[in-house]
């Protein structure tokens, strides 16, 4: 077909209107057949407006200021589709659900579609085309701007923001889906060193500036797959109670977890609330919140701590295993879990210390403090390979191998007072 200019100029110079040139005609909207456009009209126009809408007709003077509005100068060229178009060098191509800030681009051929096609390294491309046969990963439409919101539509959403920005986790403007797609196990990070300074986004967004792709991410990095928006918790939220006691009296009886209170806000790299029950070197028993302690809580520090609001509720004090093997045999292997010492034994010159040892062939475990005193003796003793003691709650876990011959067991443990009730 001939051009329109290439028509226009001559009719100028052999200033013969019309001679020998047709109109152009265009593609109008409310019109039900193409309009033959004005005398000098040299092209039509497609032209979308905010929410996306196109209309159609012969370009005249103010018809087409906007960059929102394609023209083209042949006759109904502009009937075909108007189409999203970004790729994937536009992150927001992908991340974008609804508005996208792309350019838009009018089809050439009435055989092209929208398309969302996704690339093999995992980003977005929207356009006019044709999907490939046998192809997957291509969504074809065929309506004006159809080519937009979620593609593929399990792409993952995480939460993306930066600083302030970051506070309140507004869905519709801070929730969007991952640029870079992965169809297994994508996560989303969080990572920030106050409330006013966190960050978030996708593992695998190529951005400058996330800490937190790549193999080795910084420590900081807290990441989650676990559903959408999966990354949003606060820099820092009150996870849970614990039991909060120190007095003398009843802090080392059992607690009742109701009486829980409301520990102190923990920070976002923390999940679950952690309680703690404490022995001091006097014998004195302390709970609280772990997160309120000034040193670590483990067995050198005496305190044991647990998960879970109200978790610190069990008996306190200092404990042994206790048993002996001639009634129980697990014992020689230390298979039985650690027991509490009685009240009486938790203070004192021997408070605090366990002891294992083998007398004739039976294996006895316990709290020193209720040994006899001769077996005391022989604990304590440099110079006796029987028994030895150890002073960290549920620290007498020697094994023994082979077991007592009948003949041998029981000789020798005449007047071992013990609690091994248990096992009686
Ligand atoms: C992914 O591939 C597309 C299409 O081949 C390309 O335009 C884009 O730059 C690539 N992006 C990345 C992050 O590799
Ligand atoms: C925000 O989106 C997440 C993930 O889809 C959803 O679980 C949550 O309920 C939404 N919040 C609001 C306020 O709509
Ligand atoms: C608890 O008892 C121990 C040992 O009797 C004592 O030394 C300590 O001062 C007491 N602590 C409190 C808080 O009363
Ligand atoms: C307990 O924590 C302290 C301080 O972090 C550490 O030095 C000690 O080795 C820890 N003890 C055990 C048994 O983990």
């Amino acid at each position: 077909m001939r051009s329109r200019r290439v028509c226009l100029l001559i009719a100028t110079f052999i200033a013969i209107g019309q001679f020998g040139c047709q109109a152009l005609s265009c593609t109008t909207t409310g019109s039900a057949t193409p309009t033959i456009c004005g005398e000098g009209v040299t092209e039509c126009f497609a032209k979308s407006d905010a929410s996306g809408t196109v209309t159609r007709g012969c370009v005249t003077d103010a018809t087409c200021p906007s960059a929102n509005c394609l023209t083209c100068s042949t006759d109904n060229c502009n009937a075909y589709l108007v189409c999203k178009q970004c790729d994937g060098t536009q992150p927001q191509c992908a991340t974008s659900q609804t508005a996208m800030v792309t350019s838009l681009q009018l089809c050439s051929t009435s055989a092209q579609q929208c398309l969302n096609q996704l690339a093999d390294n995992g980003t977005l491309t929207r356009g006019c085309g044709e999907c490939a046969a046998g192809v997957g990963n291509c969504s074809p439409c065929n309506t004006d701007n159809c080519n937009v919101g979620i593609y593929p539509a399990d792409r993952r959403l995480c939460y993306q923001c930066d600083g302030a920005n970051c506070q309140t986790l507004d869905n519709a403007t801070v929730l969007m889906p991952c640029g870079i797609y992965q169809a297994e196990a994508q996560k989303c990070y969080m990572i920030g060193s106050s409330a006013t300074a966190m960050q978030r986004g996708c593992q695998n967004d190529a951005a400058a500036g996330n800490k937190c792709a790549g193999a080795t991410p910084d420590a900081s990095c807290v990441f989650c797959d676990t559903e959408n928006g999966c990354n949003n918790r606060p820099y820092e939220s009150v996870l849970g109670s614990c039991i909060k006691c120190s007095d003398n009296s009843t802090c080392a009886d059992s607690q009742a977890a109701d009486k829980a209170v409301a520990c102190p806000a923990s920070v976002y790299t923390e999940t679950e609330v952690s309680c703690y029950t404490k022995t001091g070197d006097d014998g004195t028993v302390s709970r609280g919140c772990t997160n309120e302690l000034t040193e670590a809580c483990n067995t050198t520090t005496n305190c044991e701590s647990c998960s879970g609001t109200g978790c610190n509720i069990q008996a306190a004090g200092f404990g042994c295993l206790i048993c002996r093997s001639d009634n129980y045999a697990p014992c020689r292997s230390a298979e039985v879990g650690v027991e509490l010492c009685p009240v009486a034994s938790q203070t004192g010159e021997d408070a605090k210390k366990c002891f294992n040892g083998e007398w004739n062939g039976v294996v006895v475990r316990g709290c020193l403090a209720d040994a006899t005193p001769l077996m005391k003796f022989q604990c304590t003793s440099a110079d006796d390979s029987r028994c030895e003691t150890c002073n960290i709650k549920g620290c007498n876990i020697k094994t023994y191998n082979g077991a007592a011959t009948l003949q041998h067991m029981g000789l020798g443990l005449f007047g071992l007072i013990f609690v091994v009730s248990k096992y009686l």
